[in-house]
């Protein structure tokens, strides 16, 4: 059923009244297509979890929030399963659910806001640990023409919080499913992120388990991360710039101290959380929105902001950044 002049503030994580025209809720796959098919003549914007996007305005498009449930086995071998998650699923939620379960791939990826159905559109990421290092394939629906598609591994071109998804086929289709192939036993930890090492240690836990490093990064980001229900964001707002091994070195002979990740001989990563801390932005408030105290690399809303507001400061910082570095940064959230 469709329902008009809908504020989307408890729809996406950054907080933002924004209105939508029209909006519809959508349980089921039929429903999809039915109104998919009954609507063409209209654009549609469509809603997952709202926890990667910045709303800028009002939607004058049909706004469909995608509220498919349920979590089945789809296949099962001796040391491995295959989990078909539906795209409303709550991506934290269905964590919990494998390590309830020891369902070894995702742990590292615990507490990450959003649902099922947007984890592959930007490839989400955390602690050493990638959607793609566990993806199998997902389901998808043509908007224009309803039909139905399975994208492998391939098909879904994944890279840094990059995908097809968010590339050629962008607006093109709607995810209604993802399966995911996870371990049952000899579990491959991911314990390199230093991070994950420290607070293990902390918790005093030499031999960890899946459910432990759960807790960790848990612990990790709440350390760090504001959540959502407190203070509105969308984690990362940039992207951690990738740069030339010469640009890399006229950074370092004027900041020796920059810290880097080596991707390649002549690819280097540097954490825009410290460009953006280095800049000066870090903790910075204004009126009700600013650059996170804890990590620079996150953007809030501390009550009534508007994502124009927020919008700007991105540029600014950019520009600022820009300047200082001469270092281009890409924001990670989608801007509407
Ligand atoms: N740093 C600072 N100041 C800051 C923040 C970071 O100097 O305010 C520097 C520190 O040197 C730190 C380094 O940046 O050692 C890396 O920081 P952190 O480990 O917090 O990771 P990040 O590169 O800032 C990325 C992801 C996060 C993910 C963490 C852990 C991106 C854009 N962000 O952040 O993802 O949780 O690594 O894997 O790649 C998200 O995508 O929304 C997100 C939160």
């Amino acid at each position: 059923m469709i329902k008009h002049n809908i504020s989307l503030k408890a729809f996406n994580t950054f907080g933002i009244d924004a209105n939508a025209g029209a909006y519809c809720d959508v349980t089921t796959l039929e429903d999809l297509k039915t109104v998919l098919k009954e609507k063409q003549n209209r654009p549609f914007f469509v809603l997952s979890g709202g926890s990667n996007m910045l709303l800028t305005k009002d939607i004058d498009a049909l706004v469909l929030h995608i509220n498919l449930k349920g979590i089945t086995v789809v296949k099962e071998t001796k040391n491995s399963i295959i989990i078909n998650a539906k795209a409303g699923e709550n991506w934290h939620d269905f964590v919990l659910w494998c390590i309830k379960y020891n369902y070894g791939g995702v742990e590292n990826l615990s507490l990450i806001p959003g649902n099922i159905g947007t984890a592959p559109i930007q490839n989400i990421g955390a602690y050493g640990v990638e959607l793609k290092d566990v993806f199998e394939s997902c389901e998808a629906i043509h908007i224009k023409n309803q039909s139905h598609k399975t994208f492998m591994y391939d098909d879904c071109k994944f890279g840094y919080r990059e995908s097809v998804f968010k590339q050629d086929l962008k607006d093109q289709y709607i995810i209604t499913s993802v399966n995911l192939r996870l371990t049952k036993n000899n579990h491959k930890l991911h314990l390199d992120y230093g991070a994950i090492k420290t607070e293990l240690a902390t918790l005093n836990i030499e031999k960890p388990t899946i459910k432990d490093i759960s807790k960790a990064v848990i612990a990790i980001r709440q350390s760090k991360l504001p959540d959502p229900k407190d203070i509105g964001n969308s984690g990362s707002f940039f992207k951690n710039p990738v740069i030339s091994a010469q640009q890399f070195k006229d950074l370092l002979s004027n900041f020796p101290e920059a810290p880097s990740y080596k991707i390649s001989d002549t690819a280097i990563k540097v954490p825009a959380g410290w460009l953006i801390e280095k800049a000066g932005f870090k903790g910075k408030r204004f009126k009700d929105y600013g650059v996170h105290n804890k990590q620079a690399l996150v953007l809030v809303n501390y009550g009534n902001a508007q994502g124009k507001d927020i919008f700007d400061l991105a540029k600014l910082i950019q520009k600022t950044v820009k300047r200082i570095f001469n270092i281009t940064i890409d924001t990670e959230v989608n801007i509407i």
